[in-house]
């Protein structure tokens, strides 16, 4: 690897927008039940429901009569109805009743912005532009697959996507997560980048291998983890973030950036079983019940991850804030790429 030293000009990354041409992910399946429920997206407040066949959608939060919030309303059959004087309105966000309409009165055409939805692999992935989609949901090939058991920690943090981003593509940063012993010694080899994505190959040391059933308990004893060889990938796929350790580890951040200086993701962890040949040739009901049964294995230390690199970021954030003039010093080359992605794809909107 080369290395540089290169004095990044921030600012201009701190302050970006997003490329709304993607789809981005606001809610887990879980979250979304016929009370209808608020998110923000970039800014843009949206109430997401279900309607009676259980289909989601998203509507602007937001009534056209008084401008107060339509998430705070209910569903009535497929129609969203406002809790203050009960309009309703369809899926595509057209008035549908006022339920004190004089006979003489025609219903207000006050139509307000319905957005592209899809639910997929246990998220919903919204898509904010006004073009029509040109790509598809990054998707979680894992998430369905019985050989994979998954771990989902939410991430709040009060700070630009860019610093979530850059935290997640510089794997010299397991010096932070020492303690909870995720990986060690990454060391920067090759970088992929092309106009939708950069993909950074480290090598590094994994503590965990998942070779033997009873391998899944290393997940709790540490004294049972045997530092060992292995790369690590990661990847910015705009607008979200992909990762492999060796072949028993994949990471995925699905991202919600909200506004300038708050960022709400989901970090989901995957533990491969791949390994367990014998275990592939049990009926599918008992794979799907181990799959289920160890569902969150790796909660705490996924959340312990989320909790040192939130602090950490927040604290960019509110140093950038402070001093918006001062510059970073980097040495990873991969942060450079990640950069130059995130300016390249709010640019080409303009
Ligand atoms: S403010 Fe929504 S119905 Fe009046
Ligand atoms: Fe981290």
């Amino acid at each position: 690897m080369s290395s540089i030293s290169q004095a990044v000009q921030s600012r201009d990354v701190r302050q970006l927008g997003i490329n709304p041409n993607h789809w981005y992910v606001v809610a887990r399946s879980s979250e979304v039940t016929k009370t209808p429920v608020g998110v923000v997206l970039w800014q843009q407040a949206i109430a997401l429901y279900r309607d009676s066949t259980g289909t989601i959608h998203a509507l602007e939060d937001r009534c056209p009569h008084r401008q107060v919030k339509l998430s705070h309303g209910q569903v009535v059959g497929n129609n969203l109805e406002c809790a203050y004087h009960g309009w309703r309105f369809d899926s595509s966000g057209e008035c549908a009743a006022v339920p004190y309409l004089a006979e003489n009165q025609k219903l207000p055409s006050c139509k307000i912005r319905r957005y592209l939805v899809k639910e997929q692999n246990g998220f919903i992935w919204l898509f904010p532009g006004n073009e029509s989609p040109s790509v598809e949901p990054l998707g979680l090939p894992e998430w369905e697959h019985l050989n994979y058991i998954a771990t989902v920690s939410v991430i709040n943090c009060n700070a630009h996507y860019s610093y979530l981003i850059e935290n997640l593509m510089d794997m010299y940063h397991g010096h932070l997560h020492q303690d909870l012993q995720a990986w060690a010694e990454a060391a920067l080899q090759d970088i992929d980048e092309d106009a939708t994505r950069v993909d950074a190959h480290y090598t590094a040391q994994s503590y965990y291998k998942i070779d033997k059933i009873w391998s899944i308990s290393q997940l709790f004893f540490p004294a049972l983890r045997r530092l060992h060889p292995e790369p690590l990938d990661v990847s910015y796929i705009y607008p979200h973030w992909a990762s492999r350790l060796g072949q028993d580890f994949k990471i995925y951040c699905l991202l919600c950036p909200v506004n300038e200086t708050q960022t709400k993701a989901y970090l989901v962890h995957f533990t491969s079983l791949n390994a367990f040949w014998r275990l592939h040739k049990l009926p599918v009901w008992f794979r799907r019940f181990v799959k289920d049964s160890l569902f969150g294995a790796a909660q705490k230390l996924l959340d312990g991850l989320v909790v040192q690199d939130v602090k950490m970021i927040e604290e960019e954030q509110q140093a950038y804030l402070q001093n918006p003039d001062r510059h970073n010093y980097e040495l990873n080359r991969a942060l450079v790429s990640v950069q130059r992605l995130m300016r390249s794809q709010v640019e080409k909107i303009k």
